[in-house]
Parts: structure tokens; sequence; C-alpha cells
């Protein structure tokens, strides 16, 4: 049960309304590469000017060290969101101070301010309480939409929090209602499906979903990690060497819950068109590496999925951006948009994925949130979502 406040919970008519969104987008050459995450927030921005509110919209892009990089500039995304609404909307080159100031005074109901990164502000990644209290002096509500950020701590997720008003958009609301019911009272049986390159990035995930889940199917390059912990060389293929006595202690303690691919596809490069072979788990040779799941273990983790009530996928099964290597990762997207159960992605790479596949409409639910909703997975508490008022 999601138990905050949301922005139907107030009333903002006249109101100055600071909106945190995560408008984290890919921009190459000063153009929006996708809009994905812009969309998912129009309908909080859309509810806020249709009921008589200024807004302000905020947020940080990429990671810039220590201070204002052109390259990470808001200003493609405030122009990108006047195209897409149709409608001029107003730019301040702060997200605090002066220039902030001057734009939010001018602004009136109905219309729409974005401000620049904050990430611009060192501070902000520190949750320096004294920027979140410049943030909070330029509005009467803060509306905390970004669920892609809710992990992070940060002045303008968590410390604004604490000096006005502050409630859920509704995309906060949809990922947190349709996460928290997968993970914590779903409709059963209740299957995972975890890839992606890493052990070490899931362990939390893994360790969490081992209690809710019914089954855990892996793929991707994690897989490698607990095939060389059962004893098989594995070639030239990813395995994290430091992580294999926890992988060794995650296989005996998961008993059967955990299913590991039955065949994969090898090839000596990542290139596009690279010779393949296929072959049931063993020894990998010399100079070959596993880059995708094999068609035995799709159709093995489809008939799983099939099965299932509720399926929760963070993570490709193999290196889905070379089409050589997609057939594992577009065979379960298939699987799942087939079987009759709640299905949800989680973010970044599990979503491009999902897009690239073309099945993305017939999804129940793609998260905008990567880091966060792998957090959710674990168990974690999101700080920006703790931080809003309860209802
Ligand atoms: C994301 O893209 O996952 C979020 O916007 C968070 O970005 P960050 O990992 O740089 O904090």
């Amino acid at each position: 049960m999601f138990n905050k406040k949301s922005v139907r919970d107030i009333d903002v008519q006249g109101k100055k309304v600071l909106v945190r969104v995560d408008f984290n987008v890919p921009i190459k050459d000063g153009v929006v590469q996708d809009d994905t995450r812009i969309r998912a927030a129009m309908p909080t921005i859309q509810y806020l000017l249709d009921h008589g509110a200024a807004v302000i919209l905020f947020s940080h892009l990429g990671r810039p060290k220590g201070g204002p990089d052109p390259k990470y500039s808001m200003k493609p995304v405030a122009d990108y969101l006047g195209g897409m609404m149709g409608k001029p909307v107003k730019f301040a080159e702060d997200c605090v101070g002066e220039a902030a100031e001057k734009q939010v005074k001018g602004l009136k109901a109905g219309e729409v301010l974005v401000l620049e990164n904050t990430r611009f502000h060192p501070e902000e990644e520190k949750n320096d309480l004294d920027l979140a209290k410049q943030m909070a002096s330029l509005a009467d509500v803060y509306v905390n939409d970004a669920f892609g950020s809710a992990h992070r701590a940060h002045s303008s997720t968590e410390g604004v929090a604490r000096f006005l008003p502050a409630v859920a958009g509704f995309l906060m609301e949809k990922e947190i209602q349709y996460l928290s019911q997968a993970i914590d009272n779903p409709k059963r049986p209740f299957v995972a499906i975890l890839g992606g390159a890493k052990v070490s990035d899931k362990i939390g995930v893994i360790k969490n979903l081992l209690t809710k889940a019914d089954a855990i199917l892996i793929g991707g390059g994690m897989a490698n990690t607990f095939f060389k912990a059962q004893g098989y060389p594995m070639g030239d293929s990813l395995v994290e060497e430091d992580v294999l006595e926890l992988a060794k202690e995650l296989l005996a303690a998961a008993g059967t819950k955990l299913r590991l691919p039955v065949d994969v596809v090898l090839a000596r490069s990542l290139e596009e068109g690279a010779e393949t072979k296929v072959m049931p788990v063993g020894p990998v040779p010399e100079g070959w590496k596993i880059l995708d799941i094999g068609p035995e273990t799709v159709a093995a983790y489809g008939k799983v999925i099939a099965g299932a009530a509720t399926v929760v996928w963070n993570g490709p099964m193999g290196v889905f951006e070379v089409s050589t290597f997609a057939k594992g990762t577009f065979g379960i997207a298939d699987a799942m948009v087939h079987s009759k159960a709640v299905t949800i992605v989680g973010g970044g790479d599990s979503a491009s994925a999902i897009q690239k596949s073309g099945l993305a409409e017939r999804i129940t639910h793609i998260s905008t949130g990567g880091g966060a909703s792998l957090e959710m997975l674990e168990g974690l508490v999101l700080p920006g979502v703790a931080a809003l008022q309860d209802k």
C-alpha cells in the first residue's frame, strides 16, 4: 500500500508548486534522444496546471563533476518540453539564487518553469540542507515525481521535503504501487527474472527475493559467475572472481528456487554476425565466451513464466545490443507478453531491451527507475519516498 499523500490530497490553486522530476534523459548534440521520462511526468504536470498551479520543475541531469557544465544543461529538456506541450516553457539558469527567484516571481498560474541542473551545485549530492532550504524558498508546496531518483538522499529529493508540505506525484505513486504490490503482496506464483553483467550489483536483490519469490531465473553475464562457482572453467567469459565464494553460498542457500541457464550461446567476439555456437552448460573452451542464454533455456524459462501470476524482470539475458546475442533477451520478453501474469520490467537496461523488442506496449508496467527499482527489489526504503507526508 502506498501510504503517502499525493497531489490529489492538497490544494494547489494559486500556489507555486516545486516538482522534482527525473529528467535525467539521454541528450546528444543538444537534442533529447529518449523522452520516456518526460512523458511519464506529464500527468502530474498537467494535473497541477489544470488545478491552477504555477509549476516549477527541477531535476538532475547526468553526473557533472564539481559545478556547472554546459554539456549537462537542462535547457534542451526545457525546449523539448515546450515543444511537447505546445506552449512556452520558461527556463532559469540556476536552480536557486537570483536567477531562479527572478523567474519564479514572474511565474503565473498555468505557466511552467524549468530550473537548471540541481547537480551544478556539488552540495546537492551531500543532501546539504542550506541548499534544500533555498530550493524550498521558491515555492509553497513540494511534489516529488522523480521515482528514478528516489533512492538518492539529495537536497532536491530528500532535504527539500523537510521545509515544505511534501507529497508524491502520480508517477511516483504508480511506480511504488506496482513494485511494492509485486514484491510484498504478489499474486502467486511470483517469478523474478534477473540478468545483467554483475552478480555483485544484485546480491541484495537475490537475498531479498529468495524470501519473497517462488522462482528466480538467472541469465546474463551474472550467470557465468555462478557457473564458475559450480566449478566450470569459463574460457574468456566475464566472471567476477571476487564474489565466487558468495555465489557458492547463494546457490547453497537457494536450493531449487534459483534456476540457472541450461544452455548458452558462445562466440569469440562481440561483433555483429560473429560465429556462434550453442552448448549445454559446461566447460567453456579457451578463447570463447558466453554472450547469451540458449534456446533450451528460453523454452524452460518460458514455461515457468507461462505458469506465473506475477513476473518481475530486471537485467538482460545477454548482450542484446548486438542482434547476434539478443535472442535470449527477446525470447524472455516474448514469453512475458504471452503470459497472463502481471508483468513488471525494471528500468535501465531492461527497459531499453523491452523497447527494442517492440513488445513494450504489452507489458503491464515498465519502470522509469533503474537503481530505484533495484533498491525496491532489495527491500530497501527509498529516502525520497520516506521524506513525503503520510496520508
Ligand atoms: C537514473 O538514471 O537511474 C537516475 O536518474 C539516477 O541517476 P544517478 O545514478 O546519476 O543518481
